[in-house]
């Protein structure tokens, strides 16, 4: 047995359920996004980068990819507050800007993301993330997002861009850890 094999408690999504998921969610972001000349897809490194390169094959709109780092976890531990750090050079003044997550649990990370970007004056900023925890805070309720999986799931999560101590990004479901 492997230590992926002993931390997977139960398999919440196949790839073909992820796969089909992101294929229904391109749809209404392309019709969102239908008037726009150019969105700036902004994946949040590293949890984002699975999702968003599945993603934007689905996308019919002009777009430029652009990183952002953020970090909120140690082990299951969270910080404090989440680390944020800009990879690239931003250019989204006056543009669509649409970050892309693994998840939104606290909002956290996204609020302190949304804030350093909105002093460069973009046009709009939207979430897309495959997980959405609900959340009591207004200001990330009052943000435009495309969800995949709504509903709340009931233990931490791995797989497909979500990491467990920064291992297992790389498998292509999503699981929940056990925790024996
Ligand atoms: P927030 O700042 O509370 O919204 O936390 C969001 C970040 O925490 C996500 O981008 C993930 O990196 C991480 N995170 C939250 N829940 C989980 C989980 O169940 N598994 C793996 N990472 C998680
Ligand atoms: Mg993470």
């Amino acid at each position: 047995m492997t230590t992926e094999d002993k931390l997977v408690k139960e398999i919440l999504y196949t790839e073909e359920e992820i796969q089909k998921r992101i294929k229904e969610i391109a749809i209404e972001i392309n019709e969102h996004y239908k008037a726009s000349d150019e969105i700036i897809i902004m994946p949040i490194i590293k949890g984002g980068l699975n999702y968003t390169y599945d993603l934007i094959k689905h996308i019919k709109i002009d777009l430029s990819i652009s990183l952002i780092k953020a970090s909120s976890y140690h082990l299951l531990e969270k910080l404090s507050t989440p680390k944020i750090s800009l990879i690239d050079d931003i250019n989204i003044k006056d543009k669509d800007v649409l970050l892309v997550d693994d998840i939104v649990d606290t909002g956290e990370t996204l609020l302190g993301v949304k804030k350093i970007l909105e002093t460069f004056n973009p046009k709009s900023i939207a979430i897309t993330s495959l997980f959405y925890k609900e959340n009591n805070n207004e200001e990330v309720k009052q943000m435009k997002s495309f969800v995949c999986w709504r509903k709340n799931p009931k233990g931490f999560l791995m797989g497909y861009g979500l990491d467990y101590d920064e291992k297992y990004r790389n498998l292509p479901y999503i699981a929940i850890i056990s925790y024996n």
